[in-house]
């Protein structure tokens, strides 16, 4: 199981301790608002520069914007390791997967809670990883929406029956008793941003994920 900290619910006065205290994760994800395609704006290609500085661990980045095609070479060249874009945001997604590899950068397709995954379904054989949004992106600390459950039954399958290569990353309201939920039906990276910042003990939220 893959723990990406969403940095979303880190401390932004002290980026730098709050990394550290989730140095036990594979991952960081990485949640990057325009306040156009969501109503907030976060973290430019810069903060992603920072962190790739701080820290080795995949910086796994999510563009929640209406122009991915625009940014992805500035989030490339910052350090991503991953980028994610909506499919809600572009109109041809197959050029924009081939524009992110072309960087050398994993490509990564997310869905909405409106968007079931046959919208999806053509790109599969060409994404590394598939994020299923459990709750309306924007922000953090929101409530779990058991809606992504079947998606995530249903990618898991497709992924068996055809071979494909993918990930499946869930995010959104993931704490100690949902990521039961979605290990069950075949998830293999929890989006974790308020369940491990607002606590005490990150690193112990980290392993009850795990
Ligand atoms: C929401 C972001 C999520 C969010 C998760 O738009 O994509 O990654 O930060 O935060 P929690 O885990 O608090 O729901
Ligand atoms: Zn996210």
């Amino acid at each position: 199981m893959i723990i990406a900290p969403s940095i979303l619910s880190a401390n932004f006065a002290n980026l730098e301790k709050s990394l550290q205290r989730v140095s036990s994760a594979e991952w960081l994800h990485v949640d990057v608002m325009d306040g156009h395609f969501v109503p907030n704006i976060t973290i430019g290609p810069l903060v992603v520069k920072g962190v790739n500085t701080l820290s080795n661990q995949v910086i796994d980045t999510h563009l929640m914007i209406t122009d991915p095609y625009k940014y992805t070479e500035a989030y490339a060249k910052a350090g991503s390791d991953y980028i994610t874009f909506h499919i809600e945001t572009v109109s041809s997604p197959i050029e924009l997967i081939k524009h992110i590899k072309s960087f050398g950068v994993k490509p990564g397709i997310s869905i909405k809670p409106d968007t079931q995954v046959e919208a999806i379904k053509e790109l599969l054989p060409f994404v590394d990883q598939v994020l299923v949004m459990s709750v309306e992106p924007g922000f953090g600390g929101q409530s779990f929406m058991h809606s992504a459950i079947d998606k995530i039954k249903f990618l898991d399958s497709l992924r068996k029956s055809n071979n494909y290569k993918y990930l499946i990353s869930v995010d959104g309201g993931i704490n100690e008793e949902t990521s039961k939920l979605v290990k069950a039906v075949g998830v293999d990276v929890l989006v974790a941003g308020s369940y491990v910042f607002n606590s005490e003990n990150a690193e112990e939220k980290i392993t009850s994920l795990r």
